[in-house]
């Protein structure tokens, strides 16, 4: 096996408290002070950026009434709705047209390379922030569900062209401790040179076990099922084939 070489002992305490993470869907009735909120959005912008372009913003939505709106649209997550902080996080290539027309650069013509890089560029930001506040004990959940109706989550925002919204993110103090969810064996993703087709299959199956046990023996929401079944019918119930003509028409994907 191979090891860090170093002489300094390895210091696992972040990638434990990583290890530790669990979306939480119920939180305790207490704010998110102002100074809490910015430093995790701080922490957000941290992350990697592609040609440090920075192409994301993240709204903090306040209003009970967008809220109430976004929640219906997400397909009635109550969370969305109660949780201290709901944040939507957009990947955002206004202020990079801004600065091709700055410089006589052109206008950008919906490039699929760009709305990757802004893609990319949000879900790391998002990832850091969530990792943040967990290690301030908070906890959140991502909110793929506003795509549901993402005209909709995009008027109440009033999000221009260039900008379009990925996800919501829900943050607060637990008031829950849900299990955590096992993945899959790390030899599943971690592959040796190339890519090795024949053993999906058995990873497949055997993790279809442990998730089948997981589900049955978790302390919340215990049912009979498995990884495969939950995940053919999430992808087949979940087209959302709004998508890219929404795309288009903030500008994304039209090359
Ligand atoms: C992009 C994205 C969108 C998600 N959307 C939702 C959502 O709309 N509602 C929800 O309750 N959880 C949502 N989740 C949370 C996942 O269901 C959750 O991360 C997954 O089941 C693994 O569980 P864990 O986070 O507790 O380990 C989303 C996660 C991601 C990364």
């Amino acid at each position: 096996m191979k090891t860090a070489t170093q002489s300094a002992p390895l210091d696992y305490s972040i990638i434990e408290k990583m290890l530790t993470h669990r979306s939480i869907r119920k939180f305790k009735d207490i704010p998110v002070d102002e100074v809490t909120l910015k430093q995790l959005i701080r922490a957000g912008q941290s992350a990697a950026s592609a040609s440090f372009v920075q192409a994301y913003s993240v709204i903090q939505v306040t209003d009970k009434a967008v809220r109430q709106q976004i929640t219906k649209a997400a397909g009635g997550q109550t969370w969305v709705e109660d949780a201290p902080e709901f944040l939507v996080f957009c990947a955002d290539l206004k202020r990079v047209e801004y600065a091709c027309l700055l410089h006589d650069a052109g206008k950008l013509e919906g490039y699929t390379e760009h709305f990757i890089t802004a893609t990319v560029d949000v879900a790391l930001a998002a990832e850091n922030v969530l990792l943040a506040a967990e290690s301030l004990g908070m906890g959140g959940v991502f909110i793929g569900g506003i795509r549901n109706d993402p005209q909709l989550v995009s008027d109440l925002l009033k999000l221009p062209r260039q900008v379009y919204p990925v996800f919501g993110m829900c943050l607060g103090w637990p008031a829950i401790e849900p299990d955590i969810k096992p993945r899959f064996p790390v030899e599943a993703i971690l592959h040796q040179d190339h890519y090795q087709s024949d053993k999906v299959g058995d990873v497949v199956n055997a993790y279809d076990k442990k998730i089948q046990q997981y589900y049955a023996d978790r302390s919340d929401n215990s049912r009979t099922s498995n990884w495969s079944s939950e995940t053919a019918q999430a992808v087949q119930s979940k087209k959302r084939e709004h998508m890219l003509s929404f795309l288009q028409s903030k500008g994304f994907l039209k090359k």
